[in-house]
């Protein structure tokens, strides 16, 4: 029997509502596939829990006891009981946010989700007041653990924690996949499309852009489509074509196959004249 199907289903409470889960599952996860809102920062379903920003604490009782525990990474367990939204979590929140106002002023999505719980200014140190980085790591993971590059990591302690590329210099071995710029939550990692090569900030990566075999016009980061290709097992050449060629070869082709089956039908219908 596979380990999948040997796993037991549990039954819990979310705000009093009952619900079944793989014994696998945390709570968020179960909270978010069953619409229960419940405050992320650090939490993205393709790495890890890590856990770091601990918006997403919530009550939890078992066996006569409650606990404040992070969602992201508590599993579920038989007859737990879990509280989203009482005053003691809002409390535990708006200090967070209280935090993160200090920390990363100029991340929109802090001072929307303070706004959300009432919190508007805070009583704690700015350093930077364009500063977006909350330290949550999901860049680090995403590179790390799904595109295996490793380009990013903390350095530092205490307030000068920071997400750098190796020495602070800048990011030599990055792919330009974009991935830490679709995960980073709160838009502190950015990408710009040159003429020649793609920017990604604040890594100070430049990786060089590919163009279109056929037309010139650039097709994506070089050293991404090398890392496909080599994946793929095919030749890069086949890959360096834009989406208007690949449409027009693509057409190409389906015309010369639908001439080259007119013709067999055509043959088959009227056979060839014979010569009396
Ligand atoms: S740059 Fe974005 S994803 Fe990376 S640690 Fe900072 S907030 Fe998180
Ligand atoms: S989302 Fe759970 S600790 Fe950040």
């Amino acid at each position: 029997m596979s380990a999948q199907a040997s796993r037991r289903m549990v039954t819990l409470t979310i705000n009093g509502q009952t619900y079944q889960a793989d014994e696998q599952a945390t709570v968020l996860q179960v909270a978010q596939k069953h619409g229960v809102d419940i405050p992320t920062l650090c939490y993205h379903p393709a790495v890890a829990p890590y856990a770091s920003c601990r918006l997403c604490v919530v009550e939890a009782t078992l066996r006569g006891r409650t606990r404040i525990v992070v969602s992201c990474a508590y599993p579920v367990a038989e007859g737990l009981a879990v509280e989203t939204d009482t005053p003691r979590l809002h409390r535990i929140r708006r200090t967070l946010l209280e935090l993160y106002l200090a920390q990363a002023p100029g991340a929109q999505r802090v001072r929307e989700l303070a706004a959300q719980y009432g919190v508007t200014e805070t009583r704690f140190a700015v350093r930077d007041p364009k500063e977006k980085c909350i330290l949550c790591g999901l860049c680090e993971r995403v590179c790390a653990e799904l595109i295996g590059r490793s380009g990013i990591s903390f350095a530092y302690r205490g307030v000068e924690r920071k997400v750098t590329p190796p020495f602070e210099e800048p990011l030599k071995n990055c792919l330009g996949c974009g991935a830490c710029v679709f995960v980073c939550p709160t838009g502190a990692v950015v990408e710009k499309l040159g003429a020649e090569v793609l920017e990604i900030e604040p890594w100070g990566a430049r990786v060089p852009l590919a163009t279109c075999r056929v037309c010139g016009e650039p097709v994506g980061p070089a050293a991404a489509l090398e890392e496909i290709a080599e994946k793929l097992q095919v030749d890069t050449e086949r890959l360096l074509l834009c989406a208007r060629c690949r449409r027009q070869q693509h057409g190409g082709e389906l015309a010369r196959s639908s001439r080259r089956d007119r013709e067999k039908l055509a043959g088959r219908a009227s056979p060839a004249p014979t010569l009396e």
